[in-house]
């Protein structure tokens, strides 16, 4: 249940203040989000009370850990309605496209082969797919988006052909949150015998994510984004084709045996891909976190979230002084101008007030084409965004004009 009074004593974020004393507005969560509490104790607990690290020892210390990573795989295999076996630990979303794209993609693409992409991907989704095609030759294409910036299976049907291996896009867009209609597309790239790798970052923490029911063939997210601590990610992949999969990074703790003579033997996935100490704490603290967004429920955050949009979307609209690039958008993401103010005077002028959005290009850098706006403003909400919050951003958007006569 969205209970904002449990909020406000949960997360010691949400009672901060600014460096300039002023009550902290945090809309920055598609960037980030904050911890809970239990969280912050989780990661304490591990140095404080079992601190050893994992599949390295014979001793109770390590047992413990051991039987907590087993547990944190289970309650995200469940979160995502997967198999244990199918969920690799990873440090973000951003080592997790990596690892599809060099482990996979590497391997399974051709001179000529094409991966598609869409404008509206963040540089993760798009800078790993360029490199892959250009040590193997193959082509990089673009779904076009339709008019309102959405990407449907209409326009994919377009492009798609037999040579197309690989179709990489968000499920939630991180600039102007739309959500793709994964399960149409992943039907569609298994027509043409391609595979559809869903990055989740802007998803997973927001909405009921099924891969069994998506049938996608790979979903990428970070820990960080959904009350976790930070340096820890997950890709799921469907285990055949984790098992096709090249460990992309080697050593400790992912091999069974190898030799002098350099005949090496990899554990199975999802051991396969997690070489060396992992990040311990970070997989605690996750496992905490999604526990955490269980006991509010994330059909309930769903609806807050998108209620919350709508509401910060009418309230811009009417100081007349905002211009929004993503009215219709189902995610809690508004990415806005203050009319006749660049976006970073425009975020200047909001962290004055104590109001955190960011600005700029979002990482999509490929999607100013698109946009024609070099630079805007993005308010992004969680379930503990407030309606004062909201009230807040759009006091300051409709001040923005004191901005304009301040400096011009
Ligand atoms: N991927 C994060 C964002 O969109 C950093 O802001």
């Amino acid at each position: 249940m969205i209970d904002i009074k449990r909020f406000q004593k949960d997360f010691p974020m949400l009672t901060g203040k600014t460096m300039q004393g002023h009550p902290l507005v945090w809309l920055d969560n598609a960037s980030t989000t904050f911890k809970p509490i239990s969280v912050l104790k989780a990661v304490e607990k591990y140095y404080t009370e079992y601190t050893s690290n994992s599949h390295r020892g014979d001793y109770d210390l390590c047992y413990q850990v051991d039987s907590l990573i087993v547990e944190t795989r289970k309650t995200v295999a469940d979160f995502i309605h997967a198999k244990s076996e199918e969920v690799v630990f990873t440090s973000g979303c951003t080592a997790s496209l990596n690892l599809v794209a060099f482990g996979y993609g590497l391997t399974h693409v051709k001179k000529d082969d094409e991966i598609l992409l869409t404008q509206a991907e963040h540089a993760s989704n798009v800078l790993p797919w360029f490199k892959v095609a250009e040590m193997t030759g193959a082509k990089i294409s673009y779904i076009p988006l339709d008019e309102e910036g959405r990407l449907t299976a209409e326009n994919l049907r377009k492009v798609i052909s037999n040579k197309t291996k690989i179709i990489a896009v968000a499920h939630v867009t991180n600039v102007l949150g739309y959500v793709a209609p994964i399960k149409e597309l992943a039907a569609i790239a298994h027509e043409y015998g391609a595979i559809l790798v869903c990055d989740g970052a802007q998803s997973v923490p927001h909405m009921k994510t099924d891969v069994q029911d998506l049938d996608c063939d790979f979903l990428a997210f970070s820990g960080h984004k959904m009350c976790g601590p930070t340096g820890i990610g997950v890709l799921y992949g469907k285990f055949s084709l984790l098992c096709e999969t090249e460990p992309f990074m080697t050593g400790g703790g992912m091999n069974a045996k190898f030799d002098m003579c350099g005949d090496v033997n990899y554990l199975q996935p999802p051991l396969r891909f997690e070489a060396g100490t992992q990040n311990i704490e970070g997989i605690l603290g996750l496992k905490v976190a999604i526990d955490y967004l269980n006991s509010i429920g994330i059909e309930e955050i769903t609806t807050y979230e998108r209620e919350l949009k709508k509401y910060a979307v009418r309230q811009l609209e009417k100081t007349n002084m905002a211009e929004i690039y993503n009215p219709h958008s189902e995610a809690g993401i508004v990415t806005f101008n203050i009319k006749g103010v660049f976006a970073q005077d425009g975020a200047t002028f909001l962290n004055s007030k104590g109001i955190a959005c960011r600005s700029g290009n979002h990482c999509a850098k490929i999607l100013i084409d698109y946009l024609h706006q070099v630079a805007t403003i993005r308010a992004s909400f969680y379930f503990y965004t407030t309606r004062q919050d909201i009230d807040a951003l759009v006091d300051a958007v409709a001040h923005g004009k004191e901005f304009l006569d301040a400096y011009f």
